[in-house]
């Protein structure tokens, strides 16, 4: 075994490579000693290249160039598709590359400012829960501040807090005028003592189907930026986990990231997102992690590509296969790709549409609140104060509806899970079972 609390000769270079860039002082101590082994991967990618006669190093069973394989699993994807090796060999360390050159296509397609600007090649995580978590892991060390809106996904808890040991910074997720509290976000920035600043900001927003406007978004950016000029450096991390579900027009549709990749020296931008959403594949377990920052040279961003490899390595070794090659498929090769697309879209932004009106009816009732949605999956209700778990158990004992409740004082409704059909009377429920409880 190698560690004996000397740090690994990669791991050092890598350091040495990063320690002029702001990415070095958010490593935490394990992002620290990461690496990424000449072991069997590496060494099995060279011989890829170079070992036309035999190849001995991968423990994967194969004959005449293809892996074994059950006609059982084979014979399930469609004759002349794939060939049994983009279904059953080993996905390579850091993802199926067409997918991750794909992948950083569509993201500035998707996101007009990205272009031209210098990021890393998104590297394939095993979805995005995985992403948030493998970024904690690098940049965040236990007892350091993590800023987050109040409103959070809950899973941030069990990654930042339980996991890292980081002490959450929450601000309200709104501010007084109703739209995303810019102003809070700021003041807690500044509120952490240290020179080094972590946030983590997910729009469309998990639970409450917020995204900032285009003027909120661009006031965010100037608040980012007038705290990375006061001397913090920042780590921001987008988790997108939602994007493209916008459905109003002035809603700001590009990621953060996409702004601030080259916005100042001292911001580090840290994308996360996913096919699983974005693609509909929720149980291929397909994330992305995407590193930015004005600073970063190509020799910055191949050190933390391989930190982030290395850790891959070493929890998960690397990610699904046949999704990846589904999900390449689909894109390059697909004939309902983009329409399939565009019918889910507009599902969502039916079901959108059908909830506003209906919280719209409800708009002189006060006992719950609906907090401002524009995107997303959700939409959520604060209880004002009063216990959501009580109203959460009320509406699936007496009227068999499920919803979620959010830290006791948040009610979420996933509309995105209820047909069209079904979700006004969900939305009238909700009122009238909250009416029935607390009234
Ligand atoms: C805000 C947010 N981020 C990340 C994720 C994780 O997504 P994945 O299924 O890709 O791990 C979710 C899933 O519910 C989410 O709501």
């Amino acid at each position: 075994m190698g560690y004996k609390g000397v740090m690994n000769r990669l791991a050092e270079e890598l350091n040495q490579t990063l320690s002029d860039s702001i990415a070095y002082g958010f490593l935490s101590p394990l992002g620290r000693r990461m690496y990424f082994p000449k072991g069997i991967v590496a060494q099995s990618d060279e011989a890829k290249e170079k070992a036309k006669r035999y190849n001995a190093t991968v423990g994967l069973a194969t004959r005449k160039g293809e892996p074994f394989y059950l006609q059982d699993i084979y014979t399930a994807f469609k004759d002349g598709i794939f060939k049994p090796s983009q279904i059953f060999s080993y996905a390579p360390g850091g993802g199926d590359k067409t997918l991750r050159t794909l992948w950083k296509e569509s993201m500035i397609q998707k996101n007009p400012h990205l272009k031209g600007k210098k990021t890393s090649l998104p590297v394939v995580t095993s979805g995005l829960t995985h992403a948030i978590s493998l970024a904690a892991e690098m940049f965040v060390g236990e007892g350091d501040s993590v800023v987050c809106p109040d409103l959070f996904w809950d899973n941030y808890d069990l990654i930042f807090s339980d996991l890292i040991g980081a002490k959450p910074v929450l601000f309200p997720f709104y501010g007084e005028h109703g739209g995303f509290n810019v102003e809070g976000m700021k003041n807690a920035l500044m509120s952490v003592e240290s020179e080094y600043v972590r946030i983590i900001l997910n729009f469309p927003n998990n639970p409450t189907g917020y995204t900032p406007s285009k003027t909120e978004a661009k006031e965010m950016v100037a608040a980012l930026i007038s705290v990375a000029d006061s001397g913090k450096k920042i780590l921001v991390l987008s988790d997108d986990a939602y994007f493209g579900l916008f459905f109003e027009e002035e809603t700001e549709k590009e990621s953060l990231f996409a702004y601030l990749a080259d916005a100042h020296e001292n911001i580090f931008a840290v994308k996360g997102d996913a096919a699983t959403k974005e693609e509909m594949v929720w149980g291929f377990r397909i994330g992305f992690i995407t590193y930015a920052s004005k600073g970063f040279t190509d020799a910055h961003l191949d050190a933390l590509t391989k930190k982030t490899l290395g850790m891959i390595r070493c929890t998960v070794s690397n990610c699904d296969r046949p999704g990846q090659s589904l999900v390449v498929n689909a894109i390059q090769n697909g004939t309902h790709y983009a329409e399939d697309k565009e019918t889910i879209f507009k599902a969502m932004d039916e079901r959108y549409r059908i909830v506003k009106k209906a919280v719209e009816r409800h708009k002189d009732e006060r006992i719950i609140t609906p907090y401002a949605f524009n995107s997303g999956y959700f939409m959520a209700f604060s209880t004002n104060g009063r216990n959501a778990e009580d109203l959460r158990v009320y509406l699936l004992d007496k009227y068999q509806i499920g919803a979620i409740n959010i830290m006791g004082h948040t009610l979420r409704l996933a509309y995105c899970s209820v047909e069209p059909e079904g979700l006004d009377e969900v939305v009238d429920t909700v009122y009238k079972a909250a009416e029935e409880l607390w009234s």
